[in-house]
């Protein structure tokens, strides 16, 4: 036998043991772990994952539980699929499940995770993080997020005013908007749709939402990550390009800071970083440029999407659900002159509209597994072992349409937010679309602001209706939101004036 034979002979025999060895080792760490289904060497729980996580995870729940144990690739994943055993694990273990994966995809996009979404569980990141939700916290309270909401509304109005009474996708539309709340949010100015920035902001972002949707194979597989794949070049090329958009902005931005004029909340973390520096704050000095770029990058990352995402499920269920929508309306005119836009400080007044962001929340729940979690520490969850390292997956969307908890999970009904005299109730444990805990968002006072805004800006000037003669549309996700998110599948609508 020639000896070239020989060697690819050993190699073979070589790497089958590993794989056995490495794959019997697995099954007798999941010996203490939470059950799960029986896993493959190599591709482990893989393919029973054809679309949707969620969906496949309830059907897996029916058998083995609230909480059992996956394999994908070569990661350990532990599900958590129900609310008590999410708000065990996430709220009383808070720190133990406070972790986040290492990816490749993750390591690019926040350099080395540098940033609030994938940072480790360490003092910097909570430092950073805690200067985050004030400087959020303080934008999304003061009147500057306001007037940047409405101006970029304006302009999404005169488009739609010119489109009336034709069906329309009002995707791009709504993409550019939420694009503009958020430039607006993170430096403090609104770009002309014909902007060469604002085409590049736009091109990137939708470029990896796809990218971040379906993640890259080295995530699993994580030996795989010295191949230059298609995906991970265009990738790191683009975010190159991204981070060198950003680190211009944010010198503009502290070059021209002044703290009486505070303008996103790009100045407002700025102001925050210099207090804690005053106050003599230890952790301070960890928190460098890349932490500083990575925090306003996250604005981008975590608000953009999402907002887009659930303004499309607004629009969308209004359309599907003209009670609904009518209730709405009437409230907002009786509330808000028709010279003004809704503001602000008119939510209180307007309890049928917060019921109904509720609802789209809970409906539409746009990240339905929140961003997985990685343990910080080896801890159990309900007598079982859960090394450090391992992957938690919260499955939110069973939550929020568990019938136990919601009697109809399944209909669109703002009066569930509501009691008989129309005021709102206290706020369900179980809605959890801003997910629990050490993790949950910190973006959501702003999201709530802009959301409410948004639809109230909408709703005020038109009726959203479904185009007449063709089919109701079909309510359940679009599978093209891969496993991480929840969004409505492509449609179009009609729009009228209203006044
Ligand atoms: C409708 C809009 C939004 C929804 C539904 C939403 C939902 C979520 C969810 C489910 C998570 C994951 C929590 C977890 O892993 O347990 C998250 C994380 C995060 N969100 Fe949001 N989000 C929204 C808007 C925003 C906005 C506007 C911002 C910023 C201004 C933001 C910033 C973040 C950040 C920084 C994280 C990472 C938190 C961490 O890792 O500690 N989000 N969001």
């Amino acid at each position: 036998m020639a000896s070239w034979t020989v060697w690819l002979m050993t190699a073979l025999v070589g790497l089958t043991t590993l794989v056995l060895v490495s794959w019997v080792l697995d099954i007798i760490k999941r010996w203490r772990m939470p059950p799960g289904p029986f896993f493959w060497p190599i591709i482990g729980n893989l393919l029973m994952f054809g679309g949707q996580f969620y969906l496949t995870f309830i059907e897996l729940g029916k058998k083995y539980g609230d909480v059992f144990s996956l394999k994908l690739g070569m990661r350990d994943v532990v599900v958590l699929n129900s609310l008590d055993v999410i708000r065990e694990a996430f709220v009383k273990k808070g720190a133990d499940f406070a972790g986040r994966t290492h990816t490749m995809t993750g390591d690019l996009v926040s350099e080395g995770r540098k940033d609030i979404v994938m940072g480790d569980f360490t003092a910097t990141w909570k430092l950073q993080r805690k200067l985050f939700h004030g400087a959020v916290r303080a934008y999304a309270t003061g009147h500057t997020l306001e007037e940047k909401v409405q101006g970029a509304l304006n302009e999404v109005i005169a488009e739609f005013s010119s489109m009336v009474g034709r069906p329309v996708d009002v995707e791009d539309h709504i993409f550019k908007l939420v694009l503009n709340v958020v430039c607006s949010a993170s430096f403090g100015h609104r770009y002309k749709m014909e902007d060469k920035d604002f085409q590049f902001l736009l091109n990137l972002s939708k470029e990896f939402f796809e990218i971040g949707a379906q993640g890259m194979l080295a995530d699993i597989y994580p030996s795989l990550g010295f191949l230059p794949t298609p995906t991970k070049t265009a990738m790191a090329k683009g975010m190159g390009e991204f981070f060198e958009y950003f680190k211009r902005e944010l010198d503009r931005h502290v070059q021209t800071f002044d703290p009486d004029h505070l303008r996103d909340i790009t100045d407002h973390f700025i102001q925050l970083q210099r207090e804690a520096e005053d106050e003599g704050d230890e952790d301070i000095r960890s928190l460098t440029d890349v932490h500083f770029r990575q925090t306003v990058i996250d604005i981008f990352g975590a608000a953009l999407d999402t907002t887009v995402q659930t303004m499309r499920w607004s629009v969308l269920l209004l359309a599907a659900h003209p009670e609904v929508q009518q209730k709405l309306s009437a409230e907002l005119d009786s509330v808000v002159e028709q010279d003004r836009q809704p503001m602000l400080s008119d939510r209180t007044a307007l309890p049928y509209m917060d019921a109904t962001i509720n609802e789209v929340l809970r409906f539409g729940i746009v990240v339905p597994i929140a961003i997985p979690h990685a343990t910080t520490v080896d801890t159990t969850l309900r007598g079982y072992e859960i090394p450090e390292g391992t992957w938690i997956m919260p499955n939110l969307w069973n939550v929020v349409r568990d019938p136990e908890i919601w009697g109809d999970p399944d209909s669109f009904r703002p009066e569930r937010f509501l009691d008989d005299d129309g005021k709102v109730l206290p706020k369900p444990s179980a809605l959890l679309p801003f997910s629990a805990g050490r993790r949950a968002c910190p973006g959501e006072p702003m999201a709530r602001a802009d959301i409410f805004l948004l639809l109230g800006g909408l709703v005020q000037k038109f009726k959203f209706s479904l185009p007449e003669g063709e089919v109701p549309p079909d309510l359940t996700p679009d599978p093209k939101g891969a496993g991480l998110f929840s969004i409505p599948r492509p449609y179009k609508v009609m729009m009228t004036h209203r006044k």
